[in-house]
């Protein structure tokens, strides 16, 4: 199978090896030093939150927070890229620009299916987007609609905008469902300052009601921002579900800058009441200042996560994915000419647990048809399963990784270290006696554009029974970490400066055991 092009324009550009406008050489684009290879990044250019994530007529659409003019923020647009199969992306033109004083900021997308708006007709339904309107002269911030009528290519922004406008300086992020059982549709927007998540509901899109507020509640020192709202299946079961709130915190989040939380609870079609059995049992233990919420992710990598609407009944399952950096530093990567990845499309299920629910996080199926060589191991010590690794050769950079492991006891600490170079390795590590799972970047390679960036985050692991297992995607610049099938997620970026990589495993304490490790590595989604 051969991965498919990142565009006709960037092919065009490939065959006659021209000079791009930004400077890069066509044929170096996708080849640059930390792009990634199965994460999507845009050509070039600043990214941060996806936005509009919808699925019709066998594309998964992926909009995004762009600037046009350059790798900073600034200018917000909206990208555009389309997939097939959730893992090869087709790069589209801008679908809306900065215009007359209002940049685009984030926002979704339905398929209107019963042309409740009236943009399209039922056999042909209109895509419609609602997103935020950022007033650069005045201290505004509206709802904005938009549509489309060809598939999502040329998108219309509606005259009668703003569809929803309270005057405020901060309200920001709709995003729209359609509910079923109340036949309508239904908006979560935030209230960044108040630190509220605001409930609407609308016959057409058009005309939005008020009926409910959620918050402030759990982690609350950073602004609200990009909410979501939706049911999710319990693990096992094809009909139980329970609805989830994902708010994201621009900071205050466990591993420091922006994070992601989310409430378990129930929506009425008014408005959200969380379960109160469904509680964090601990606080993040490395930064101490960060109040008890439920993370979806632990590490810093992860923000603005937001799910794929109308994903067909038939496949069912509730898809998202997030930008994969931070606040704190995304400005400062040393990544040129794009900045910024999204991370795996992940599928969500919920488990439950003695404290109630958590949500499960899973990178999509597809992903697999990316696997070249495949190796396995069973039943091995540490140490024989470390030569075994070595055995293999440098794996690359493109790895999937799964390793299981019995007979962790209470002092069992356990490290599986990432060498990325002489000297320079990302460690992760599990120690039963704290509950933790913790990676470090210390060591990790680039480290020194931002003060921020080195440093040991720590996620809250339940061992139970003296098992753990881990699921590693790493690509050019990230370690993706699902541990106990995604009950503790960790997505951090790394820039290695490309040494041999070799996996290393030990332990201190009592030593557990491997039950199974496949390693698998993976070819490029992008370039020729
Ligand atoms: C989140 C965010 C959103 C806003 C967008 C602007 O990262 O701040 O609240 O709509 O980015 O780019």
């Amino acid at each position: 199978m051969h991965p498919r092009r990142p565009s006709l324009l960037v092919s065009a550009l490939l065959a006659i090896g021209s000079i791009t406008s930004s400077g890069t050489h066509a044929a170096e684009l996708y080849r640059e030093p930390w792009r990634p290879q199965f994460h999507f990044t845009p050509e070039r250019n600043w990214m941060n939150d996806p936005n509009g994530m919808v699925y019709h007529r066998g594309e998964f659409h992926l909009f995004y927070q762009y600037n046009p003019f350059g790798d900073k923020w600034g200018h917000m647009s909206w990208g555009h890229s389309v997939s097939r199969d959730l893992t090869h992306w087709e790069p589209l033109p801008l679908a809306l620009a900065e215009e007359n004083g209002v940049m685009i900021f984030s926002g979704s997308a339905v398929v209107d299916h019963g042309n409740t708006s009236g943009f399209g007709t039922r056999r042909e339904p209109p895509m419609v987007a609602l997103y935020t309107g950022h007033h650069t002269t005045r201290p505004l911030q509206n709802q904005h609609l938009a549509y489309s009528t060809d598939l999502g290519r040329t998108w219309t922004k509606y005259a009668g905008n703003p569809v929803l406008d309270l005057g405020k300086a901060d309200f920001r992020d709709p995003k729209v469902s359609w509910h079923p059982a109340s036949s309508q549709w239904v908006m979560a927007v935030s209230l960044p300052v108040e630190r509220q998540i605001a409930f609407y509901t609308s016959p057409n899109l058009k005309e939005w009601r008020r009926t409910g507020t959620f918050g402030p509640a759990g982690s609350i020192k950073g602004i609200w921002e990009c909410p979501d709202l939706f049911p999710v299946l319990v693990e096992g079961s094809r009909r139980t579900s329970k609805w989830v709130l994902i708010v994201n915190v621009g900071s205050g989040a466990p591993a420091g800058g922006s994070g992601c939380q989310y409430f378990v609870g129930e929506f009425d079609g008014q408005t959200f009441r969380p379960d109160p059995r469904s509680q964090p049992v601990t606080g993040p233990a490395s930064n101490p200042s960060a109040e008890p919420a439920l993370w979806a992710d632990w590490s810093t990598d992860f923000y603005a996560a937001v799910s794929w609407s109308d994903v067909p009944q038939r496949d069912g399952r509730r898809l998202w994915l997030g930008w994969m950096s931070n606040w704190e530093y995304a400005q400062d990567v040393p990544t040129s000419p794009w900045r910024s990845a999204m991370t795996v499309p992940r599928m969500l299920t919920l488990r439950e647990t003695p404290s109630g629910y958590r949500l499960l996080q899973q990178p999509v199926r597809e992903l697999e048809s990316l696997r070249t060589t495949s190796s396995r191991l069973r039943r091995a010590s540490l140490a024989e399963a470390t030569t075994w690794l070595s055995g293999l050769g440098d794996p690359g950079a493109l790895v999937d990784l799964t390793a299981e492991f019995e007979g962790l006891k209470s002092d069992t600490s356990l490290s599986l270290r990432l060498h990325t170079g002489p000297g320079e390795s990302t460690l992760l590590q599990c120690d039963v006696a704290r509950g933790r799972l913790i990676v470090d970047r210390t060591r990790s390679g680039r480290t020194e554009f931002h003060a921020k960036f080195p440093a040991v985050h720590e996620a809250p692991v339940r061992i139970v029974e003296g098992r753990l297992r881990l699921r590693l995607l790493l690509d050019t610049s990230s370690v993706e970490v699902f541990a106990q099938d995604g009950e503790t997620v960790t997505s951090t970026l790394v820039f290695p400066t490309g040494g041999d990589r070799r996996f290393e495993l030990s332990a201190t304490g009592t030593a557990p055991t491997l039950k199974r490790l496949e390693l698998h590595r993976l070819r490029s989604a992008v370039g020729r």
